[in-house]
């Protein structure tokens, strides 16, 4: 049976190594890892999914933040990664650590702003994500536009540079 768990529960170590397998051990050198800088993930919204003793898939949260071009800071959540182990794939574990997220996002009043870099496929079809509102965003690192998604009332549609809060 698949269990969840906080993600500081698990070995860091083991969260590294499947993050190794579903996007490679070159993922440091991402935009995603630069927008969210030294942050430690917020711990309600980092999940892990466990089988037995085995880690299969995780979701972290950062807090970051949008500079406007105005010095107004909106904060906000920068999902991601979130991985599932590739011999788990599409079996629904994707999306249970997405759904279990965004209810701990409404429980702790986070969920008017989060936004993530990832594949507009996945997260508009299933969670409503899109990109509408973040086309005037600047980030520390080169983006796919259509990949800059938010969700949320308190994501800003104003030029500013998005960095760690
Ligand atoms: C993307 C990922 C998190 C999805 O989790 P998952 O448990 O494999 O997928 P789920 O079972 O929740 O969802 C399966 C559905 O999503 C679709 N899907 C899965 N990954 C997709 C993607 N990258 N783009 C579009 N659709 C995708 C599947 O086709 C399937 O659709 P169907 O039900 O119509 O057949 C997982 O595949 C993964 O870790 N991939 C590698 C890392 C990555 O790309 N992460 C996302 C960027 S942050």
């Amino acid at each position: 049976m698949i269990a969840f768990v906080p993600l500081s529960t698990v070995d860091g170590a083991a969260v590294e190594a499947l993050l190794d397998r579903a996007f490679g051990t070159d993922r440091h050198a991402r935009t995603a890892y630069k927008v969210r800088g030294a942050a430690l993930p917020i711990p309600a919204l980092s999940i892990a999914a466990t089988h037995g003793d085995r880690l299969i898939g995780t979701i972290q949260c950062w807090p970051v933040r949008l500079m406007d071009d105005d010095g107004r800071s909106h904060p906000l959540v920068m999902i991601g990664p979130v991985a599932v182990d590739p011999d788990r794939q599409r079996d629904g574990i994707g999306r249970d650590l997405m759904t279990r997220m965004l209810a701990a996002a409404q429980a702790e009043g986070l969920d008017d702003r989060l936004m993530l870099i990832g594949d507009p496929e996945y997260y508009g079809r299933f969670f409503g994500f899109d990109a509408a509102r973040t086309g005037a965003w600047r980030l520390p690192g080169p983006v796919e536009r259509h990949r800059l998604l938010a969700r949320g009332d308190a994501i800003p549609a104003v030029a500013g540079m998005l960095g760690p809060a």
